[in-house]
């Protein structure tokens, strides 16, 4: 799907229509319970509404209706440590919300990869962070997608993928990965809704650690790290 401000597009799923021509903007949900009409629309795409048209087209791979709030991004890039040399890679940054947050923290534009699937929110993101590597590609394939793009070992890798839509052994396979491409003492990131930890690391030689619930991000998250015991 593609939905910017400059082209039409139309998009239906299950009972609803969202779609945008020249002159006009229109919601429909069928029945018809709803037949919204704006006329010469001016409507810029925020964050949200590309978030939102996101999840509707592909509710299992987007994983959340909204970007991630400011505290719960700041608190993924603070688990960063910028003196741990090589890249940073971040899986599933979809509009950048942690993506801005790395670069706040200190991580310079060209040590940063990011892998995204969309190829919507890919291009925003080549457009709203140059110098920055975007890779469009599958994240739980993390280390065939970076090949040539990036060596280990890595300094960290930051993810806001939606484990919770995925089987368990895929996120295993996934944390293993990036275990074997990160530094010693790398942290691999994750933010959960949930109330355990993401990634089921029981009986294996895996330091975990579970931060503090940030209460003001709807809904409200936990930040976990893992590194190699
Ligand atoms: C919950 S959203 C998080 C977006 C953003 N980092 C934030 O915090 O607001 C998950 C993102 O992961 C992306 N994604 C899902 N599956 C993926 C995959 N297999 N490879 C790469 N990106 C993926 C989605 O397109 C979406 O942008």
């Amino acid at each position: 799907m593609s939905a910017n401000r400059e082209k039409p597009f139309r998009f239906e799923k299950a009972d609803i229509t969202v779609s945008r021509t020249k002159d006009e903007f229109r919601v429909q949900l069928r029945g018809p319970v709803i037949d919204f009409k704006l006329k010469k629309p001016d409507i810029k795409l925020d964050d949200d509404t590309r978030f939102i048209l996101s999840w509707l087209n592909s509710p299992l791979k987007t994983g959340a209706v909204s970007p991630s709030g400011k505290d719960l991004a700041r608190a993924m890039a603070e688990a960063v440590d910028l003196a741990i040399p090589g890249d940073v890679v971040e899986l599933g940054p979809g509009t950048g919300p942690v993506t801005e947050a790395l670069l706040a923290h200190g991580v310079a534009p060209e040590r940063l990869v990011l892998i995204e699937y969309n190829p919507d929110f890919c291009k925003l993101l080549r457009e709203r962070f140059p110098g920055v590597r975007v890779v469009e590609g599958d994240a739980y394939r993390m280390s065939k997608t970076l090949a040539g793009v990036t060596a280990g070992p890595l300094c960290a890798v930051v993810s806001s993928l939606p484990l919770m839509t995925r089987p368990d052994p895929d996120c295993i396979a996934l944390l293993d990965d990036a275990l074997a491409m990160l530094s010693r003492n790398g942290p691999f990131v994750q933010f959960t809704y949930g109330p355990t930890s993401p990634v089921p690391v029981k009986g294996r030689t895996i330091r975990a650690r579970g931060g503090k619930r940030i209460w003001k991000n709807l809904p409200p998250a936990r930040v976990w790290t893992y590194r190699a015991g």
